[in-house]
């Protein structure tokens, strides 16, 4: 991104302006930088809306502050953030590129990103069929190489490229799995719900909201997460948490805000979830 304003940027050039907001939750901060430095793939594997997006995003961030520092001779320009959500139309050719009427070839996401030695971030990869997974396994091995067959090229990836996607293990496993043979390529930096403290800060700064309504939702958060299982299917996110505290800073009732942004969302059917509602209403109640 050029500009603040801007809509519209090129892929080729995509980099968070500003320092996006990320607290370091167990670590991944100093095993992603190993890792890249390693020219490791690197997966991230976790619940939904627990920070992995915003984690890549703070990645790419620091990674061009120090590229802007470093002295070093033939140094990249930039290293461009390439993020792809992974859906089950995706092919191969959207990844490589496709020849346009025009003639010209129009260079695909994963291909951009190895020109430009950017991070390719593949986003819920799961979703991708298996043929379309493959196509990165090259550039997920010491080859380090992707395969344009239409263009009868192979492109080598250059040092500061990197190869990054995420993964929810919990979210439909058994319907669709990584083959062990994309999983078997990853280190695979483990995400999870970050503990209260952090969380409250989180919450806090994301949403805007005092230190005693962070804290009331992340309490209500984990009094969600405990029922994991036990009725529910998955956790509140940090992401709903945020959610329902900008709602409330923006002056919708605190419980009101809770339902629309936490129950509301993860349990749809309101009979089967009708005492787990009950229940957490009255929690909620308690703490508004
Ligand atoms: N450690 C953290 N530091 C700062 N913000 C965080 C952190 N973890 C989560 N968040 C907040 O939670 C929101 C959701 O996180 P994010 O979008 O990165 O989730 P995700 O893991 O990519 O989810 P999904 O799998 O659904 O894409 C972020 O926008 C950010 O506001
Ligand atoms: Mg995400």
């Amino acid at each position: 991104m050029t500009s603040k304003n801007q809509l519209e940027f090129d892929i080729t050039h995509y980099k968070p302006e500003e320092e996006p907001f990320y607290i370091d939750v167990n670590g991944e901060t100093e095993i992603f930088r190993a890792a890249y430095k390693d020219r490791l793939p690197i997966m991230l594997k976790g619940p939904t809306g627990c920070g992995k997006s915003r984690f890549v995003e703070r990645m790419a961030y620091e990674l061009n502050q120090e590229l802007t520092k470093s002295k070093r001779k033939n140094k990249p320009s930039e290293i461009p953030l390439v993020t792809v959500p992974c859906h089950e139309d995706l092919n191969a050719d959207d990844l490589k590129g496709r020849y346009l009427i025009s003639g010209e070839y129009q260079d695909g996401p994963a291909l951009v990103a190895v020109k430009n030695g950017g991070i390719l971030y593949l986003d819920e990869i799961v979703e991708a069929r298996n043929d379309t997974t493959v196509v990165i396994h090259p550039l997920a091995d010491h080859r380090r190489s992707l395969f344009v067959e239409k263009l009868g090229k192979v492109y080598e990836a250059p040092d500061s490229f990197s190869l990054v996607i995420s993964y929810n293990p919990g979210y439909q496993r058994k319907v669709k799995d990584l083959k062990q043979s994309t999983k078997q390529r990853f280190v695979a930096i483990d995400f999870d719900y970050p503990g209260e403290k952090l969380e409250r800060k989180i919450v806090a700064h994301e949403a805007g909201v005092n230190g005693n309504i962070a804290n009331g939702l992340v309490d209500i958060g984990n009094m969600v997460r405990n029922l994991k299982g036990k009725g529910l299917d998955e956790g509140a996110s940090t992401r709903l948490l945020i959610n329902a505290g900008k709602l409330i800073a923006s002056n919708i009732p605190p419980k009101r805000a809770c339902e629309i942004a936490i129950l509301n969302p993860i349990t749809d059917d309101i009979d089967v979830y009708k005492d787990i509602r009950d229940g957490l209403e009255d929690v909620i109640d308690n703490y508004f």
